[in-house]
């Protein structure tokens, strides 16, 4: 049984998404996550891009144990010095370095020849190797490059010290059989390749992210790059729940398997939605809402004779558990403690109070306290800004033939200043009388709301993107009560903006 390598770039390729930029705080939290689950290399940002992903692969780097941590670095010696400077205080650290190969890139975005590309690749690869041992390379745009070319940029970067290449299908322009044969063609013409692994990185314009990938672990790729719910750059990369599940579910077909703890992804795939409020489809393999859902009487039937009759997968091995009642109104700091434990999350001290503090208001209004309304306590300390605005007080008029109207209490500073604001809805009231309170003139970009659990007692989980002179930031809220929630997902976007202003 072969071992496949699992690299994460959701913190890297996934933040590329449209809208998912992630903070230092929360990429650290991503990163812990992505260490329970059993990634063997995170790629934690591209250090020379921004102060921030410098800072966060280095604190990455500090702090997240177990997996390789990784920084990208375009051929260009300030990217790899840039590298190096983040990367230098992990215990295990490698440098991802990257150019074009193809000629249309080479020919209308780089303006550069095919030696020259060549040149810059192995001068870098050297200038890597004389700061790390572990240096993988990248021939951008691969699947439209030239074979020969290609082939002779692979041979010439492992010459120089890179122990991985990875082939990327930058734009997902390949298809199975095509990709497959590509990779099997590069182990049979490249002379040393046995002294490298071989990478895949597969887009997803074509929906066909996994299935490349697949087919490259077929024909000899030894580590697959890949992100949570496959976010990134336009339709995505190949998602890590779908290549892990596929190569454990058919070990018989792949004769391969990844040191994935499956048990992991659910809560992984949660973490990715709700810090970068990018949802996953309902219809999503593996971790979509409606993945183990069996509508159909005849489904159902067969389930409830024998599981295998239509589940390949069993819900719990990728973490996905019935509904359960956890803990009430009475339960104590000890129970809730070892209930979070349990769930993964290992909290001390003040963190420990606030959210038991939380759980206990919580527990007051809703009788009942399931793990998913636990997890969103805990993503509300996730997405937790400073407080330079808090909310005291909101009291809410709505109804058929009622205008609706908003009476705010908001805390900024020492000060606490109340409003009164009309609407077209109780949101769009609450809104007004914040903007209007924190004298802030911030675009709504996105505002979703969904319960948490079942039942007309559930928690509201609302996230709302904002965006102020050309600053953008997500907030998160939740409570019983939705408008209450919505209140509370602005003011904490307001927060980060505010925060950022000041830096
Ligand atoms: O898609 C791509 O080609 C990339 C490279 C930087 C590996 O993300
Ligand atoms: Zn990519």
């Amino acid at each position: 049984m072969r071992l496949i390598k699992i690299f994460d770039t959701t913190l890297r390729d996934g933040e590329q998404s449209p809208g998912a930029s992630m903070n230092v705080q929360e990429k650290v939290t991503v990163a812990k996550q992505l260490a329970r689950l059993g990634v063997d290399i995170i790629e934690a940002g591209f250090a020379f891009s921004s102060p921030g992903d410098f800072e966060a692969i280095k604190t990455i780097g500090n702090e997240v144990e177990g997996p390789v941590i990784c920084s990208l670095a375009r051929a260009r010696e300030e990217d790899i010095r840039a590298a190096w400077e983040a990367l230098k205080d992990a215990p295990k650290k490698r440098i991802h370095t990257f150019h074009s190969t193809s000629d249309i890139h080479l020919k209308y975005q780089f303006r550069v020849s095919r030696e020259e590309a060549l040149r810059r690749s192995i001068e870098m690869v050297s200038l890597a190797r004389s700061f790390v041992d572990d240096v993988e390379f990248s021939p951008m745009d691969a699947t439209r490059t030239d074979m020969g070319y290609l082939c002779e940029v692979i041979a010439a970067v492992i010459e120089a010290g890179a122990s991985t290449v990875n082939i990327p299908d930058t734009v997902g322009y390949s298809i199975p059989s095509e990709f497959g044969a590509m990779i099997k063609a590069i182990h049979e013409k490249v002379g040393k390749i046995d002294k490298a692994v071989i990478a895949v990185h597969c887009h997803n314009d074509l929906g066909l992210s996994t299935a490349n990938s697949l087919a490259a672990v077929l024909n000899g790729a030894g580590q697959i790059e890949c992100t949570v719910n496959g976010i990134g750059e336009r339709a995505g990369n190949c998602s890590m729940e779908e290549v892990v599940m596929a190569l454990r579910t058919r070990r018989d077909i792949f004769n391969a398997d990844t040191k994935i703890n499956t048990e992991e992804i659910m809560r992984s795939s949660r973490l990715v939605t709700k810090i970068t409020g990018i949802s996953v489809q309902p219809n999503k393999a593996i971790v979509g809402a409606n993945a183990f859902a069996h509508e159909s009487g005849i489904h159902q039937d067969g389930l409830l004779k024998e599981k295998s009759t239509y589940e390949i997968i069993r819900p719990e091995s990728i973490g996905l558990y019935s509904a359960k009642l956890v803990l009430g109104k009475h339960s104590g700091r000890h129970a809730f403690k070892t209930r979070l434990k349990e769930l993964g999350y290992s909290l001390e001290g003040d963190e420990l109070n606030e959210v038991f503090e939380r759980f206990k208001k919580l527990a007051d209004q809703k009788k009942e306290i399931f793990d998913e309304d636990i997890e969103a306590l805990i993503s509300e300390g996730v997405a937790k800004a400073p407080e330079i605005y808090s909310l005291v007080d909101l009291y809410i008029v709505s109804g058929v033939n009622q205008k609706p109207t908003a009476a705010i209490k908001l805390r900024a500073g020492d000060k606490v200043v109340d409003k009164l604001e009309y609407g077209d809805g109780p949101v769009d009231a609450t809104y007004k009388a914040i903007a209007s309170v924190t004298n802030t003139k911030s675009k709504l970009l996105k505002f979703e709301v969904k319960g948490i659990t079942g039942g007309t007692d559930a928690l509201g989980e609302v996230v709302v993107s904002l965006e102020e002179d050309g600053r953008a930031a997500r907030g998160h809220g939740a409570d019983t009560d939705i408008i209450v929630a919505a209140a509370k997902a602005y003011i904490n976007a307001l927060n980060k903006l505010e925060a950022r202003r000041k830096q």
